[in-house]
């Protein structure tokens, strides 16, 4: 075998695959999710989703990974050569999201900039579409560069490509262990900060109120489901890639218990932070907390910037604070989107690491700069939408469907995690996988083609 580059540390890895995990995802997409799905009622779908389909799939991706170790491609190649496009599929899956992933982390990285001096004002929502993206100051510049963006741009894909270029052990491990634990302080400061505002109190009973009837309702599981898949990295290469880089004897299952666990306590976290800073605009803005929920761009750069506006202090601080928080969940997640292809070029073309690195970091890079230009968000709110649409979830049921179904590997799976690993796979893991988790994930896709197309 190849001398293949390797984590240092066990700590190394799990950092890394946390890294990856926590992201957006959990600080924008899962405090909404849980919300609109039964408050806290929702804990019994999203746990056992977590616990039949998260966490073995976690340990089915870091089998595949341990096992061949190659990218997904090489991996899956080795598995079955049948079955190699099945990794460039996820691959590619993982080029899309990065080019616009990268976008993302550029706004908020302007954003803590702006925290010092509220840049943004009164009129937030203003504030960003037409002063900051320029939307629609003349829509006859339409595709042309908006420098605001560009610029934070040009220095997100330059820190990613830096730490790619240095490779697994002195770039992405270092990265991770610098901004990981950095995160989850920053992180701590503002949620204390934040449920200890006046009207905090009434934004966590709205989140955690539960509504039981949500679990009767199909779209509930659905959601736990679909927040699972794409909060756990889950089905983009990036899990096969990475566990492709442990040492011989690495205890995969615990590994993924801690990944698996570890992403929830943040996005729980997260999740009350969040409910905490809305019941305190609220209340300052005598409305309900129903009335001010939001999700994703519009929670993060348009409500956030208002409620740092209302803090009674270091209003400065902790817009900073937040947003840097944002580019470092940002940057962890998009090395590792990033390395898939990197990993994948590398090895199918028999390149260097660098030059896998300036040949595909270079192609995200330079397809990015599409979204920083006037007009930029339609293309990604596009990208979003098909990404969730039909990336995702659809790729991890075809997973699923081919290794427990057409190569039957789960038994060899089995096996090798449980002659390196404490905690041992039973049958239902296997029951979770060959069973549960397509049947869940089919009704899945079924729902999504009914909405879609019918
Ligand atoms: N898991 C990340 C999150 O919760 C999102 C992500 C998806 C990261 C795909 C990388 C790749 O935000
Ligand atoms: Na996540």
């Amino acid at each position: 075998m190849e001398n293949r580059a390797q984590w240092g540390t066990r700590a190394g890895f799990i950092l890394a695959a946390v890294g990856s995990a926590i992201g957006l995802g959990n600080i924008w997409r899962f405090p909404a999710v849980a919300y609109e799905n039964g408050g806290g009622a929702f804990f019994i779908p999203y746990l056992f989703a977590l616990l039949t389909a998260g966490i073995p799939l976690l340990v089915m991706e870091f089998t595949l990974g341990h096992k061949y170790r190659g990218s997904a491609p090489l991996s899956f190649f080795r598995m079955n050569k049948k079955t190699e496009w099945l990794g460039w599929w996820a691959v590619l899956v993982s080029f899309v999201i990065s080019t616009y992933y990268a976008v993302i982390i550029a706004w908020a990285m302007s954003y803590s900039w702006f925290s010092f001096n509220l840049s943004w004002g009164e009129e937030t929502q203003g504030f960003l579409f037409e002063d900051y993206l320029k939307l629609s100051v003349d829509p006859g510049q339409t595709g042309s560069l908006v420098p605001g963006v560009f610029f934070p741009l040009l220095a997100v894909w330059l820190i990613t490509l830096g730490v790619l270029f240095k490779g697994v052990k002195k770039g992405i491990e270092v990265a991770n262990k610098i901004f990981i634990p950095t995160l989850i302080v920053l992180f701590l400061i503002i949620v204390i900060r934040a449920i200890t505002l006046p009207g905090a109190v009434e934004g966590l009973q709205a989140f955690f109120q539960p509504d039981f009837s949500a679990i009767t309702d199909s779209s509930v599981w659905v959601a736990a489901y679909g927040q699972i898949f794409f909060s756990l990295s889950i089905a983009f290469a990036i899990m096969i890639t990475y566990s492709s880089y442990l040492p011989k004897k690495s205890d995969i299952t615990n590994n993924a218990f801690i990944t698996g666990f570890g992403n929830s306590s943040f996005e729980l976290l997260a999740g009350i932070g969040v409910f905490g800073a809305l019941g305190f605009m609220a209340q300052q803005q005598g409305l309900g907390v129903n009335e001010v929920v939001e999700s994703g761009v519009g929670l993060a750069f348009i409500v956030f910037p208002q409620i740092i506006n209302e803090f009674p202090a270091l209003n400065g601080l902790f817009g900073f604070l937040f947003f840097a928080s944002l580019v470092l969940a940002g940057l962890s997640s998009l090395i590792s989107i990033s390395e898939t292809y990197v990993a994948g070029l590398k090895e199918k073309f028999g390149l260097t690491r660098n030059q896998a690195v300036g040949f595909g970091g270079g192609a995200a890079a330079l397809i990015s700069i599409l979204f920083a230009t006037q007009g930029g968000l339609f293309f990604l709110d596009a990208a979003d939408y098909f990404i969730n649409q039909f990336g995702v979830a659809f790729v991890g049921l075809v997973e699923v469907i081919v290794i427990a179904w057409f190569v039957r590997k789960l038994g060899d799976f089995q096996n090798h995690a449980n002659g390196i690993s404490d905690i041992r796979l039973g049958v239902w893991w296997k029951v979770c996988l060959g069973l549960i988790t397509p049947l869940v994930l089919g009704w899945m896709m079924f729902d999504l083609f009914k909405t879609n197309l019918l």
